[in-house]
């Protein structure tokens, strides 16, 4: 079946979903296809922290009413290592910048239920025809029906593993892996916090983040290549407590309702754009979740986009699509740069990350060095509050 739209949009995560949404309200329509299913976008586990900038944002385009009734306005994070455990307060550092804890599932079904038009569970996504001005975005939606959309450019929000990213021409590529992953868990269970903890530790990373009042999300580090079936509910409590306990402090336990293990990568592809094909949130970038920035800046990215796309399409000017992707790519990068930090600071390396045990030992003084540093001294202190909170959308 061939039809034409003005966007063709690749991926119901929150980068497709939100740009669909800014899309129609500047009257621009758009076709959006996801190969899973509504029910499976909605349940995903993934991110849990909102930026400042990103709160506004859903607030400014009227996605905000459930998330400003729900979420969880916190004022910063504390940190933890060496027996200390020291909090850093955001507003005083930042200028009255604060966070909002607020599930991706809820922003994805909040955008969901706005009900523009998504075809769900889609086969054979492909794309065609870039380089022109009627680049094509085909699929087979769920009843086996093969559509053809003629558009006038195409969105490609699909993620790492997406169909977007393989598409464009010479891609320049820069990437690290890490050598750990984080094992997640949610749990039925009032958090023992009242804001998130990030703890350093001799056996490895751990935090503690939540979702409700009423249920915990918290985090480990290990190994890349662990199964989630050695992890048995007990050595993941275990771990937990080992690693987050302070004296005077209770890490309150519960069942486990979910556990998954991520691995960790840093990853970006530029430019972000070739011909009508542009590239947003984890199509184009990757951050490991240290710092919480993957969500938010597949929001910066979709802002950036759609105001890029009115213009192009609404007013027929070109400049703020030609600037797209720099645009983009120096928020991308400072955040790289803050979750490789984050990440550094507060992970433990394996012993093969060095040449001797002197080495890992002098990483680890320096770890601890940083981390005295950004809990003693207000400019580094506010460097990091500035960095996590984040900055002003473009
Ligand atoms: P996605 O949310 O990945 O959405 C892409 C969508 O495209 C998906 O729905 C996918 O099904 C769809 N798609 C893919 N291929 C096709 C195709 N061929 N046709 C149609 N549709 C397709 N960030 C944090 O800040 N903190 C965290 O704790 C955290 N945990 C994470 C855990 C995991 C397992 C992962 C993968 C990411 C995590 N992130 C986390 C990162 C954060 O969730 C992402 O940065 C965010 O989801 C990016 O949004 P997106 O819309 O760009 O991509
Ligand atoms: C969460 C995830 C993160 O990566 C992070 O740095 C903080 C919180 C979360 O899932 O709540």
């Amino acid at each position: 079946m061939r039809s034409r739209t003005q966007v063709g949009i690749i991926g119901a995560g929150p980068a497709g979903l939100l740009l669909q949404h800014m899309l129609a309200r500047h009257g621009v329509d758009s076709v959006l296809v996801e190969n899973r299913s509504r029910e499976y976008c909605e349940k995903r586990q993934r991110a849990g922290v909102l930026e400042h900038g990103t709160v506004e944002l859903l607030k400014e385009i009227g996605l905000g009413d459930r998330m400003v009734a729900e979420g969880l306005t916190h004022s910063g994070i504390y940190l933890q290592f060496a027996g200390e455990r020291h909090h850093l307060d955001f507003p005083s550092l930042t200028g009255g910048r604060t966070l909002t804890v607020y599930a991706q599932t809820e922003v994805v079904k909040d955008a969901i239920a706005v009900g523009h038009p998504i075809h769900f569970e889609v086969t054979d996504t492909a794309v065609r025809d870039i380089d022109t001005e009627r680049p094509v975005l085909s699929f087979t939606d769920a009843g086996g029906v093969a559509h053809e959309v003629e558009c006038d450019a195409i969105a490609g929000c699909d993620g790492f593993y997406g169909v977007s990213r393989p598409a464009m021409p010479a891609l320049r590529v820069s990437e690290r892996t890490y050598p750990f992953a984080w094992l997640g868990i949610l749990a039925t269970v009032p958090p023992s916090t009242d804001e998130l903890i990030y703890a350093h530790s001799a056996s490895g990373f751990a935090m503690h983040s939540m979702r409700s009042p009423e249920v915990s999300r918290l985090y480990i580090q290990v190994d890349p290549d662990e199964k989630i079936e050695d992890w048995p509910d007990e050595r993941i409590w275990e771990q937990l407590q080992l690693r987050l306990g302070h004296p005077g402090w209770t890490l309150h336990e519960g069942p486990i309702a979910e556990k998954g293990i991520t691995p960790m990568r840093s990853f970006v592809a530029e430019p972000m754009r070739s011909g009508r094909l542009f590239l947003a949130g984890d199509a184009a970038h990757i951050v490991p979740p240290t710092g919480a920035k993957g969500l938010n800046l597949a929001v910066a990215d979709v802002k950036v986009l759609a105001d890029a796309l009115v213009r192009l399409l609404v007013e027929g000017k070109a400049d703020l699509a030609d600037a797209y992707s720099q645009t983009c790519l120096t928020r991308v990068w400072r955040s790289t740069w803050f979750s490789w930090y984050m990440t550094s600071m507060l992970h433990r390396f394996p012993a093969d990350s060095f040449t001797s045990a002197a080495e890992a030992e002098f990483q680890e003084r320096l770890q601890i060095a940083q981390l005295r540093q950004v809990t003693s001294s207000d400019a580094a202190a506010r460097d990091l509050a500035e960095n996590y909170a984040g900055w002003p959308l473009p």
